[in-house]
């Protein structure tokens, strides 16, 4: 990528002025303008530049962190809560030693597998609209033997919560009970429902891929870490 170049993990200057704390979008808009910001020591008065990787920033003199959106991936754990506050479980987010954090959709507190957490909420909320028909991968073991016509079912939409058709989704089965469930939506409790629908029920839930993104398989439950480049490039 070469200077001033955009994807959806560059920003611009002014936002990562914000994301410093340094002052609204007005304000900051108007160091910018009144020459107040350099970047590599040179003045910037383009407040749409595109921050890259190895700039140093300065405001008045002052280093800031030109980098400080970050992207998380954790092995989510069972009995841990996707939202900050519950009474009965703990938050994931308990688990990071960071406050300005929040993850890329939940999981109930049973799931287990790949989940984002991330402070930038435009990549956040990208990845979340419903119009974006992200793919999110899941393996299934279920109470029951698995019908094998579950994979034409899932296929037409099965219907959740009394009159809602879910949208065509692809039932991989791998054994009698176990199975890979690829669906676009994120519905309340979607794979469990549907599969209650179907007269079976979910005996445990891993979410295994987002969009085209691999839950790292040397990350044991609990753990997590920064994603490489090349993975953040798979969320594009
Ligand atoms: N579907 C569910 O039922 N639960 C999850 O955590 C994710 C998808």
């Amino acid at each position: 990528m070469t200077a001033g170049e955009e994807s959806m993990f560059t920003k611009s200057l002014y936002r990562i002025l914000m994301k410093n704390g340094i002052g609204n979008y007005k304000t900051c808009k108007t160091l910018i303008k009144h020459e107040q910001v350099k970047v590599n020591q040179l003045i910037m008065t383009n407040c749409n530049y595109k921050v890259q990787k190895d700039d140093i920033i300065e405001v008045n003199g002052h280093i800031i962190n030109s980098h400080p959106y970050i992207y998380i991936m954790m092995n989510k754990p069972k009995g841990y809560i996707c939202s900050n506050v519950d009474e009965k479980y703990p938050s994931v987010l308990n688990l990071i030693d960071r406050d300005d954090c929040y993850c890329v959709g939940r999981l109930d507190q049973d799931t287990t597998g790949l989940l984002i957490i991330t402070n930038d909420q435009s990549f956040s909320k990208r990845l979340l609209l419903p119009q974006n028909k992200v793919y999110k991968y899941y393996k299934v073991e279920t109470l029951k033997p698995i019908d094998h016509t579950l994979t034409n079912i899932f296929k037409q939409g099965v219907i959740i919560d009394q009159n809602y058709r879910c949208s065509s989704s692809v039932l991989t089965i791998i054994d009698d009970y176990h199975c890979i469930v690829k669906i676009n939506e994120g519905k309340y409790h979607q794979i469990k429902k549907m599969f209650m629908s179907c007269h079976n029920q979910v005996a445990s839930l891993k979410r295994i891929q987002f969009h085209h993104l691999s839950l790292d398989p040397l990350l044991k439950m609990g753990e997590y870490r920064l994603l490489t480049d090349e993975e953040m490039e798979k969320l594009l």
